[in-house]
C-alpha cells in the first residue's frame, strides 16, 4: 500500500503529521511518534515573547499579547510548562533532527515585524526541515482595516520566505472575508504550504468569579467541517501543499480530509487524549479503509471529493436548510 505523499517538496511516508503541541517538545515523544508511524512532527510554536531578553520589553509584549493575541495566553510560557526559550528551542530542533529520520517542522509565532526573519533563519540553521508560521492576529484595534490585516500577513510571509531556503507554511485563520483569494495571495507571497485552520483561542466567562476563563479545550469531531469546506474549495486551485488541522478523532476524519484534497492531515487533540501511540491506530485505520475500497494508495483517492470533482459542487456552498429542517419536523 503506497501511503506516501509530498508536503511542500518533502517526501513523507504517509499523510499523518503530529501538529504543534506540548507533546512535541519532548524528544522522547518525538521518537515514539516516529516509531508509531508519524510522517513528520511540528514542534510547538516559539513565541516571540519567549525570545525577548529585555524584561521591560518582555513585560510590554506580554501586555500587548494579552490585548491583541489572546490565544497566546493559552500557549504562553508562563501558562504552558512545555514552552522553552529560544536557545532551548534551537537545541530541541537539533536534538529532534538527530533522533528521527522524519522531517521536523519548526513553528514560529511572532508579533513584531523584525523578529520573524531572525528567528526563522536561526531555526533553519538549527536544522528545521520546514517552517510553519502561526500568524495569529486578532485585530482588536478597531482602526485596523481588513486589507491592512491581510497585508501584514503577506508582508511577513514574503519576508520570511525570501530569507530562508527551507519551505514555509502558514497556519491560517478562517476568519477572512474571502479566505480563498487571501490564501492564493499568501502563496504568491511565497508560502509553499497552507495549514487550515488555526484554532483560535476563544474566551469564556467564569460566572462564579466574574472572570475571563482562558482555558484551551481539545477539539471535537465536528470541527473538521470548516477546514473540510475550504480545503475542498482550494484543492487543485492553489500552487501550494494543503495541510488539514482540527477535529481529527479517528482514521475516518483523515480519510475525509484526504478526499477533499489535503496533502497531509495533522493531529494533536487525539494524541493528547489517547497518547502518542494512537498514530498507529490512525495509520492502520487509514490503510484498512483504502484496502476495503480497493485503492492502491493515497494518491488514488486524494481530492476525489474536492469541489471541482464532487457531483454537486454547490453542496459546499449552499445547504438546503428547508430540506434539512424538514427532517426535524
Ligand atoms: C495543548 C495544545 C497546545 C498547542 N500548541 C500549539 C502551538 O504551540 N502552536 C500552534 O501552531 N498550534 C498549537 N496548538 C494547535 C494544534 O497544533 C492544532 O492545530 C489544533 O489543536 C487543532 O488540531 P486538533 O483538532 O487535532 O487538536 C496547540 C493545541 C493544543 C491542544
Amino acid at each position: 500500500m503506497d501511503l506516501a505523499t509530498t508536503y511542500m517538496g518533502l517526501t513523507l511516508r504517509n499523510p499523518i503529521v503530529a501538529s504543534a503541541s506540548p507533546l512535541n517538545s519532548d524528544v522522547g515523544n518525538i521518537e515514539r511518534l516516529a516509531e508509531a508511524g508519524a510522517a513528520a512532527v511540528v514542534l510547538p510554536s516559539l513565541f516571540e515573547e519567549q525570545i525577548e531578553a529585555d524584561e521591560a520589553r518582555r513585560a510590554a509584549l506580554v501586555e500587548r499579547t494579552a490585548e491583541s493575541f489572546p490565544e497566546a495566553l493559552s500557549y504562553f510560557p508562563q501558562q504552558a510548562e512545555y514552552a522553552v526559550g529560544p536557545d532551548a528551542y534551537l537545541e530541541l530542533i537539533r536534538r529532534a533532527r538527530a533522533a528521527v529520520e522524519i522531517p521536523v517542522i519548526a513553528s514560529l509565532n511572532g508579533i513584531t515585524d523584525d523578529a520573524w526573519l531572525d528567528y526563522a533563519r536561526l531555526m533553519e540553521q538549527a536544522g528545521a526541515s520546514a517552517l510553519e508560521l502561526n500568524i495569529y492576529f486578532i485585530p482588536a484595534d478597531l482602526t485596523l482595516t481588513g486589507p491592512a490585516v491581510e497585508q501584514r500577513y503577506r508582508d511577513i510571509v514574503r519576508t520570511v520566505s525570501a530569507g530562508v531556503t527551507i519551505p514555509v507554511a502558514v497556519k491560517l485563520s478562517p476568519y477572512f472575508s474571502a479566505p480563498g483569494s487571501f490564501a492564493l495571495s499568501l502563496v504568491e507571497a511565497g508560502a509553499r504550504g497552507l495549514v487550515l485552520f488555526n484554532r483560535f483561542y476563544q474566551p469564556d466567562i467564569e460566572l462564579a468569579r466574574l472572570e475571563l476563563l482562558a482555558n484551551l479545550e481539545l477539539s471535537r469531531p465536528n470541527e473538521i467541517r470548516l477546514p473540510l469546506l475550504w480545503l475542498a474549495v482550494l484543492s487543485g486551485k492553489v500552487k501550494a501543499s494543503l495541510a488539514a488541522t482540527s477535529g481529527v478523532g479517528t482514521a475516518d476524519d483523515i480519510v475525509k480530509y484526504l478526499l477533499v484534497g489535503a496533502d497531509v492531515v495533522m493531529t494533536t487533540s487525539a494524541l493528547l487524549r489517547h497518547g502518542v501511540d494512537y498514530i498507529e491506530t490512525l495509520l492502520s485505520g487509514l490503510e484498512a479503509w483504502l484496502k476495503a475500497r480497493d485503492f492502491g494508495g493515497v494518491g488514488e483517492m486524494r481530492g476525489l471529493l474536492d469541489q471541482s470533482r464532487v457531483r454537486n459542487p454547490l453542496a459546499f456552498e449552499r445547504a438546503n436548510y428547508i430540506r434539512i429542517l424538514q427532517g426535524y419536523t
